[in-house]
């Protein structure tokens, strides 16, 4: 079993950022990654809708004899997981609990700000799950709905970025947040500009690496770890195979390196 390869899915190409942090830290994992490229975005869905995209993605992914799942899409952790996620035997793990942890560690001030889809925000369930660990926090939360598509679309770093950003961003800002959690798996490719209008003071954190770290733990607990010095990747997308292989490089920081294949839902 251990030998298996770790499921990984997203929306999009947003999930990439935990492949990239999943090769990093764990070298010899095989991973087969979905991205559903053909229905993103999820976050301006309904609540039924994203929790149907999402069975469907991890019903994919179950075809493929994984060890383990990674919700790489902080949409489908907070508004599908909660469903989901105990009807399936395999553990799924989403985005949000690793990152609420480390952002009640690192906040000095106890003032958390979480950016997300709009499916994301309107669940509350960062804030919900930060209150858990510690009731004393305050949690201001933003939509930004512009910001994966402006990923999407290779104009993350572009002046049109900057201007949204400091809108978005301004309630935060006002706010005085010291830790702010980038709470979709496509924000860390906006890093550069969120951290040019938050300022120094202010920690980011991205939950698509952090779950990669969970993962991590998760699998030495269960004596899951690959022991293979060099994975595999593989990559099914339900649109283009083309333009994930282009655009999925800026994810990955490197070419993508493995098969990608199209697959498309019935
Ligand atoms: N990557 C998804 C997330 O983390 C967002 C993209 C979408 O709206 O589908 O929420």
């Amino acid at each position: 079993m251990k030998n298996h390869p770790i499921g990984i899915f997203d929306s999009g190409l947003g999930g990439l950022t935990t492949v990239r942090e999943i090769q990093r830290i764990m070298p010899g994992e095989d991973i087969i990654y979905f991205g559903d490229t053909g229905r993103v975005p999820y976050g301006t869905r309904s609540r039924e809708t994203i929790i149907r995209y999402t069975k469907d993605d991890i019903d994919f992914l179950l075809r493929h004899d994984i060890k383990f799942i990674i919700a790489a899409c902080g949409t489908a952790s907070s508004v599908a997981l909660p469903i989901l996620r105990d009807k399936y035997d395999i553990k799924i793990m989403g985005v949000l609990e690793s990152a609420c942890k480390k952002a009640v560690e690192v906040t000095k001030t106890g003032r958390i700000g979480v950016i997300g889809t709009s499916g994301t925000v309107k669940s509350g369930k960062y804030e919900e799950l930060i209150k858990e660990l510690n009731p004393k926090m305050e949690v201001f939360s933003n939509a930004c709905p512009m910001f994966v598509p402006l990923v999407e679309n290779g104009y993350a770093e572009s002046e049109a970025a900057m201007i949204i950003a400091k809108d978005y961003l301004k309630p935060l800002k006002e706010a005085n947040v010291d830790t702010l959690i980038l709470g979709c798996t496509h924000y860390p490719l906006l890093t550069k500009v969120i951290s040019a209008i938050m300022g120094e003071g202010v920690t980011l954190l991205s939950p698509g690496a952090l779950a990669a770290e969970e993962a991590k733990s998760y699998l030495e607990k269960e004596g899951l770890l690959s022991d293979k010095d060099h994975g595999n990747s593989e990559f099914y997308v339900s649109d283009s195979v083309e333009n994930f292989t282009q655009l999925g490089s800026t994810f990955l920081g490197k070419p993508i390196d493995g098969k990608v294949h199209l697959e498309v839902f019935d």
